[in-house]
């Protein structure tokens, strides 16, 4: 797709770009638990729970769940490919954007926001860290990647 500017079209035609940025939030999520209240009594696999309980959803667990994801700490794109679709195995499992009812409205902006951000970085510029850094992904609340270290931007 070049250096071109690129429009709202045009970034439905950056499939792998899509796949790095879903395996991203898989890996790096933003948000840590999705919680709910259960409006009645409801059973939940083994777990019976009263009306009016306080449940939360553990995001990272589900999203490097050993019983849905291949390899889950492995930095993997293609397992969203059409031919693999992990995250489609079950509606719960995809969980950067919550579920259901209430999952984020801005998801689908958020992904185009993100790929044509993207895009115009990755063809314009290459990117390091001034030197050797090992970063961490924590939870302050929201998830950030800790970031003592300089960024250099190259435009190539
Ligand atoms: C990477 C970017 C984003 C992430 C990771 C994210 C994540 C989330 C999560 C986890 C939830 C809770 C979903 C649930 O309870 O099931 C949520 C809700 C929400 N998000 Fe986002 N979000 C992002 C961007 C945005 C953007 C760009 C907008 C608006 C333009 C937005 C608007 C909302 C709103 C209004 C809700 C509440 C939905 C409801 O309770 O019905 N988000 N988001």
């Amino acid at each position: 797709m070049g250096r071109s500017r690129i429009s709202y079209e045009s970034t439905r035609r950056l499939e792998a770009t899509e796949r790095a940025w879903k395996e991203t939030l898989r890996l790096l999520p933003v948000t840590g638990v999705v919680p709910r209240y259960a409006l009645r009594d409801v059973r939940l696999g083994k777990w019976q729970i009263p009306a009016g309980a306080l449940v939360y959803s553990i995001v990272p667990t589900a999203l490097r769940s050993r019983e849905w994801w291949t390899d889950p700490t492995r930095f993997d794109p293609d397992r969203f490919s059409e031919e693999r679709a992990e995250d489609r195995k079950h509606k719960g499992l995809f969980l950067p954007f919550g579920s259901g009812a209430h999952a984020c409205i801005g998801m689908h902006l958020a992904t185009v926001e993100a790929k044509a951000l993207w895009h115009a970085m990755l063809t314009r510029c290459r990117f390091g860290l001034e030197r050797d850094y090992r970063a961490r992904h924590t939870y302050a609340p929201l998830g950030v990647v800790s970031g003592d270290v300089k960024l250099v931007v190259e435009r190539v």
